[in-house]
């Protein structure tokens, strides 16, 4: 018997066993086994129009190993098998399979496609921010998460391939590729310019490239805007606050006297109190803390 002439018994046996009573259902249609950014999940059609009361069961295994359960008894049409706490393989090739039930009746299983997760897996858009400071732009980029471990683990020499160009000017855009490092500052950029950027990640051992980031667009200002303004104001107020306490320390008894004229007058209520002998003991002049004070001000 060839096997075209068995199939077309075993298609039969199936279709005329509903008509005798046996309890067979349609089969999920559609299963395709997916991966985005290192998630494993098993997708499927309902193999009905009536969908009520469906429910499915899936299973996962690897190349080398028996079918595993994964999700039991759910009625979504898809089922993430990393989010069920099973100890994928990275590097593992996993094939799934779904079978549905409605009360007594059960359907055949079907069996996905299989793929690899490090090569299979389609990699997420990359986080794009971007910082202008006056004809510069830096970007700062950062990799999707992973459902399981982290894109830096799975694809060590993973790059980034960045396109940036004038806004409204886009058939001029410029590629960077390769580029090893998260934060890259674009130089020699037009003053008060809007620029435009796009990243995609090149991760080797994946065979494709990332889902591209959202366009991000920001604008250069002046070139003259740089580091010197706040640190000239930074100087000068050090400076001013130095030497508002240079005076003071120098002066200090002299501004005592100027803020607290009483106690410079002789009063016996202020001599026996305790508190104002503490007081005068602290504002007497302390020939070496004051020698000190000075010479670290001069210092500064
Ligand atoms: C799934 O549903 C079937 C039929 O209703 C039932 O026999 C089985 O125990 C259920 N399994 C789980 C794990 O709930």
């Amino acid at each position: 018997m060839s096997s075209n002439s068995l199939n077309a018994v075993l298609v039969f046996l199936i279709l005329s066993g509903n008509r005798v009573g046996l309890a067979v259902l349609n089969a999920p249609r559609n299963v395709r086994l997916t991966s985005m950014n290192m998630n494993l999940v098993l997708r499927w059609d309902s193999p009905e129009d009536n969908t009520s009361g469906i429910l499915y069961t899936t299973e996962y295994k690897t190349s080398v190993a028996m079918y595993h359960v994964g999700c039991v008894n759910i009625s979504t049409l898809e089922c993430d098998f990393s989010s069920l706490n099973i100890p994928l393989s990275l590097y593992g090739r996993y094939t799934g399979r779904v079978c549905a039930r409605r009360g007594m009746d059960i359907s055949p299983w079907v069996e996905s496609n299989n793929i690899t997760m490090d090569n299979d897996s389609i990699i997420g858009s990359p986080n794009v921010v971007l910082f202008s400071n006056g004809a510069t732009i830096e970007i700062a980029i950062k990799d999707p998460a992973f459902a399981v471990s982290e894109l830096r683990d799975v694809y060590s020499s993973a790059t980034y391939n960045i396109t940036y160009w004038k806004d409204g000017q886009n058939e001029k855009a410029i590629s960077i590729i390769n580029v090893l490092q998260n934060r890259v500052v674009l130089n020699k950029l037009d003053p008060w310019t809007k620029y435009c950027v796009k990243v995609q990640i090149n991760a080797e051992g994946n065979s494709k490239v990332s889902k591209p980031s959202s366009t991000v667009c920001e604008s250069t200002t002046t070139e003259t805007k740089s580091q010197w303004v706040p640190a000239v104001v930074t100087f000068f107020i050090m400076t001013l606050t130095a030497t508002l306490v240079g005076i003071a320390v120098v002066y200090r008894k002299m501004i005592s006297h100027l803020l607290c004229p009483q106690d410079a007058l002789p009063s016996p209520l202020l001599a026996t109190s305790n508190s104002s002998h503490d007081w005068d003991m602290q504002i007497s002049p302390n020939p070496e803390e004051m020698y000190n004070s000075v010479r670290v001000i001069a210092v500064q």
